[in-house]
């Protein structure tokens, strides 16, 4: 999809953005157009403060002006605006894809709102077409993958699980130093037992599931930006 469309979304969602908010700023090819539209309005007076979901994001904050922050100096924030691999029709989702799983629910589930921004290729009927990201502890990554490959069955997965960069000769990093497993469910059929059973075994730090945390959506087609609700 185009990042015209892309930018679109973005755009929907800086109307929403007011001064004096506190902003989790989301990690891709489609926040990254929300965060480069929040500079002009930065620079035009609007008075934000925002904590980055990864070290790509703070770093492009930083070069484009934005102040930033964290979740130790702001416990609470207003709204984060991200975007998402898969958005469900209840609002579900799957994130991970830019490996950024981790701080992206941390600042969501600190933000009093979530705003989802993408482009019309991310719906989907049920999750799970998508390869859910996995964050994992280096230490026993064996052991991980074998009960973590358990629960998938469990959960009717029929695809494989992959050791993310393995192909590429490097394990993906993440900015936490964990390994990412993307496991091809084909159809996740109960997201919320799967995220319990996942978050279940103790190397698993976290999964790309972001159940009931979202509560809008701008979705930009070529027909124009729809706005989904919860
Ligand atoms: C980052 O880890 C991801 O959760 C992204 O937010 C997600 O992959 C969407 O990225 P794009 O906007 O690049 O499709």
């Amino acid at each position: 999809m185009s990042e015209a469309l892309k930018r679109q979304a973005a755009a929907m969602a800086l109307n929403e953005v007011r001064s004096g908010m506190r902003l989790g700023l989301g990690t891709g090819s489609t926040a990254r157009h929300f965060v480069d539209l929040l500079s002009d309005k930065v620079a035009a007076g609007l008075d934000v403060i925002c904590v980055p979901t990864s070290e790509v994001t703070a770093q492009q904050a930083r070069e484009l002006n934005i102040p930033l922050s964290d979740l130790e100096t702001l416990d609470r924030l207003d709204l984060t605006v991200d975007g998402a691999d898969e958005i469900d029709p209840e609002l579900n989702l799957i994130k991970g894809a830019g490996g950024a799983l981790l701080r992206e629910k941390i600042v969501a589930a600190a933000s009093n709102a979530m705003i989802v921004i993408a482009d019309g290729s991310k719906l989907v009927e049920a999750l799970g077409q998508f390869p859910l990201p996995i964050e994992v502890n280096r230490f026993g990554l064996g052991a991980t993958r074998h009960l973590v490959e358990q629960t998938m069955r469990r959960h009717g997965g029929t695809g494989g699980i992959k050791l993310r960069g393995e192909a590429a000769g490097a394990p993906y990093q993440t900015d936490g130093g964990h390994l990412i497993l993307d496991a091809f469910f084909g159809r996740i059929s109960a997201p919320e037992a799967l995220s319990i059973d996942l978050l279940n075994i103790p190397g698993v730090v976290q999964h790309g599931l972001f159940l009931h945390m979202c509560s809008k959506a701008f979705v930009a087609t070529p027909d124009g930006v729809k706005t989904l609700q919860r």
